[in-house]
Formats: structure tokens, C-alpha cells, sequence
């Protein structure tokens, strides 16, 4: 099943942002795939931000890892970024494992880490330009069937 959702500013990219945390559980992940610039790390931002962080929310293309904690945040968050990962197998390396414990992941190049779509936990969005804004195509994994976050 695939939904799309428009998402032409900002705005709508918050609205969207705090559908997705409103439904978000430990274990899940949300796949952010999405060239450069499509809005990846704008749309964590909105999750980001309606978990309850109110602080600045740092892209993790360098760190590849940032993570927030209640009582910050309403539930453990990983929010990584595995643009710069070589290869897949990198993503154990780096402790992802570890960090998803009891955690929900926000994942943008997920491909480069090997892909999550088989987890029945796993929110793929798929973002693209559509003129100045975007489109988000979500496949929702079996776990998120009762709960897609699409209006
Ligand atoms: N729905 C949208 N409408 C208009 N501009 C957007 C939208 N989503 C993101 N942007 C803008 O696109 C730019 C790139 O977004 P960013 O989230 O950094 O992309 P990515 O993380 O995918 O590389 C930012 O300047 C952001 O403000
Ligand atoms: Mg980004």
C-alpha cells in the first residue's frame, strides 16, 4: 500500500512531522530516502520537534548519529544520517544495534545502510520535488497499518 502526501512549505512538512512522532514506538523506523536537498533532515526536524525537543536539531551528516532521550523527548531517539557510510555493513559497526535499543530510528540514505523496508516496524517516505515544495510517498511496513500518519 502507498499513500502520498503533499507537502507544499514548511509548514505542511511540521504538520507531517508531528503525525509521524504522534504515532511513533520504540523499535520503529522511519526511512528518509530522498536525493540531497529533498527535505529528509526537515521532516526529522518536525518529528524531532513534536517528540518535545525545543532545542536546535543538528543534521547528523557528519556525526552520522544524534541521539535524544526523555525526558527531552517523549521516547529514546536515534536520528541518523548514513550518507557517508562505504558500505552497509558499517551500520553494526558504529553500534546501530546499541543505539536502537528501546529507541525509535530516524534514518535518512537508509540504502546506505542496507535498507530497513523489511522490518515490520520500518515507515518508508520517499521525498521528492514537486515545484518549490515536496511529495512524500510513504509505504507504511506491517506494524504501521493501523496508524499511517497520512491525512
Ligand atoms: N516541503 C518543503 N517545501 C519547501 N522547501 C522545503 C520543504 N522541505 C524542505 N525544504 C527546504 O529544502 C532544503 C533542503 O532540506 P533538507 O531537509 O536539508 O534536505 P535533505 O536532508 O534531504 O538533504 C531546506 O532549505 C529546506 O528548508
Ligand atoms: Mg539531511
Amino acid at each position: 500500500m502507498r499513500h502520498d502526501v503533499d507537502l507544499p512549505d514548511l509548514a505542511a512538512m511540521e504538520r507531517f512531522g508531528a503525525a509521524i512522532a504522534a504515532r511513533l514506538r520504540p523499535g520503529d523506523v522511519v526511512a528518509l530516502s530522498g536525493g540531497l536537498g529533498a527535505g529528509k533532515t526537515t521532516l526529522a526536524r518536525g518529528v524531532i520537534a513534536a517528540l518535545g525537543h525545543s532545542g536546535e536539531v543538528p543534521s547528523p551528516s557528519f556525526a552520522i548519529v544524534e541521539l535524544y532521550e526523555p525526558p527531552d523527548v517523549r521516547l529514546p531517539l536515534v536520528h541518523a544520517d548514513f550518507y557517508r557510510l562505504t558500505r552497509p555493513a558499517e551500520a553494526a559497526e558504529i553500534g546501530l544495534d546499541d543505539y536502537r535499543q528501546g529507541a525509535a530510528l530516524l534514518a535518512e540514505w537508509p540504502e546506505h545502510a542496507g535498507g530497513f523496508a523489511h522490518e515490520p516496524g520500518c515507515l518508508a517516505i520517499t521525498l521528492e520535488h514537486t515545484g518549490l515544495g515536496r511529495r512524500a510517498i510513504v509505504e507504511p511496513g506491517s506494524d504501521w497499518l493501523m496508524r499511517v500518519p497520512c491525512p
